[in-house]
């Protein structure tokens, strides 16, 4: 067993046991991958203050999003085929995030469904869903997710069109894989994963396949794809999202704070700034970067939430520290995932929880819930002064 002290060590695993495919798809941002490396590089530029001399005994994580308790606020994020990173990963991911007591959010193109995640699983999670043209898949969504006892609906409003990702065409992705000569002498090095990809029937998008409207297997969904998604989404059809669900609901993808504003208005309960982990708009700010801007737009009007970048539980501190009530961890789950599927999961919310936990300490709480920006040194110039 390698001793794993940190998100790193299980991405070098992950490399090793997933085919090139599928680590691609995870660690590829769009275009020239600006926004991807900011995502986590201007993590850096914001430093913590040590204090010493202060009682850290007793500390505390717990904490809660959209007023539901969590043992620290930190979701597991909404990632598309996240089964073919580990069979049955959703499941898998999921399971660990109930017993560690951290929402998980389910994607629209997962490989397991929601009534699959359900039944495996003994805690509500959350639902992400994305804004396609078809109400009544739209609608079946989230009366499926109700019938499933989600606790909220994620709404992903930053990916109406899709940013291009060279390496996803190159090494022309598909769930499950196309088979090339490549990717075949590349997946006989993954014996793991493949014994494990034998091992289950879940291998395509379970919400999609047999649910949408000519969708009956998965050739048909490619075509389906390119036509599904709203091109010409706007508030008002938000709005009407928010109609077909009457749970707590989340909108995610916020980077601009004129967005967070016109966020506010549509009954949401709380917003993600994220950039969808650089993997939309390269050029955009990172969402740690961003996330100043946005916290003097809304105030109190809504909670706010951030993703894209975090691989410690110092980034977690610092995104707590700058505002968010909560964040979420995307490719940083997917390498435990991929190195050593649920155990692998659980180990990344374990680094995770201690270093978020230590760090708080060396900065003088106790409480994760008391921490705010005093713990931080923030450059004069890092929410920045545009033209
Ligand atoms: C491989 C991959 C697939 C993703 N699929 C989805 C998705 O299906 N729905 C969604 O809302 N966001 C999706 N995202 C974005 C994540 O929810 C999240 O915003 C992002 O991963 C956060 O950045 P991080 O990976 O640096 O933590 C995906 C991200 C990755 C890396």
């Amino acid at each position: 067993m390698p001793v794993i002290t940190e998100i790193e060590d299980l991405k070098r695993i992950y490399r090793r046991r997933v085919p090139k495919m599928f680590y691609d798809y995870c660690e590829s941002g769009s275009w020239t991958e600006q926004t991807f490396r900011e995502n986590t590089s201007d993590f850096d530029k914001l430093y913590l203050r040590q204090r010493v001399a202060i009682d850290m005994a007793d500390r505390t994580t717990k904490s809660q999003m959209i007023g539901q308790d969590v043992s620290m606020p930190v979701a597991l994020a909404p990632v598309g085929l996240t089964g073919m990173q580990h069979f049955d990963g959703e499941i898998k991911a999921a399971r660990a995030a109930e017993k560690f007591g951290v929402p998980f959010t389910l994607s629209t193109m997962s490989i397991c469904s929601i009534e699959d995640v359900a039944e495996n699983t003994s805690k509500p999670f959350w639902m992400q869903v994305y804004t396609l043209k078809d109400d009544d898949f739209m609608q079946r969504l989230f009366d499926r997710a109700k019938d499933a006892k989600c606790s909220a609906a994620v709404i992903t409003v930053d990916l109406q069109i899709m940013g291009q990702r060279h390496r996803d065409l190159k090494n022309g992705l598909s769930a499950p894989p196309k088979l090339t000569p490549q990717s075949i002498a590349n997946m006989m090095t993954k014996v793991q994963w493949g014994l494990g990809m034998l091992q289950t029937k879940r291998r395509f998008f379970g919400n999609i396949v047999g649910h949408a409207k000519g969708v009956a297997d998965p050739a048909s969904l490619s075509s389906w794809t390119s036509q599904a998604f709203d091109q010409s989404l706007n508030w008002d059809r938000i709005r009407e999202f928010r109609k077909m669900w009457d749970g707590p609901l989340i909108i995610k993808g916020i980077i601009d704070p004129r967005d967070a504003l016109e966020a506010c208005n549509v009954g949401a309960d709380a917003i993600v700034v994220s950039n969808h982990g650089g993997r939309q708009l390269d050029g955009a700010l990172s969402a740690i970067r961003a996330l100043p801007a946005i916290m003097d737009a809304v105030g109190d009007k809504i909670e706010v939430h951030l993703d894209s970048g975090i691989r410690s539980g110092q980034d977690v501190l610092k995104a707590i520290a700058l505002g968010a009530k909560g964040t979420y961890i995307g490719r940083a789950f997917v390498y435990g995932l991929g190195a050593m599927g649920e155990a692998g999961v659980t180990r990344a919310l374990e680094v995770i929880h201690k270093e978020m936990d230590l760090s708080m300490a060396f900065c003088g709480h106790r409480d994760i819930t008391t921490v705010n920006s005093d713990i931080l040194m923030i450059p004069k110039d890092f929410p920045g002064e545009w033209l």
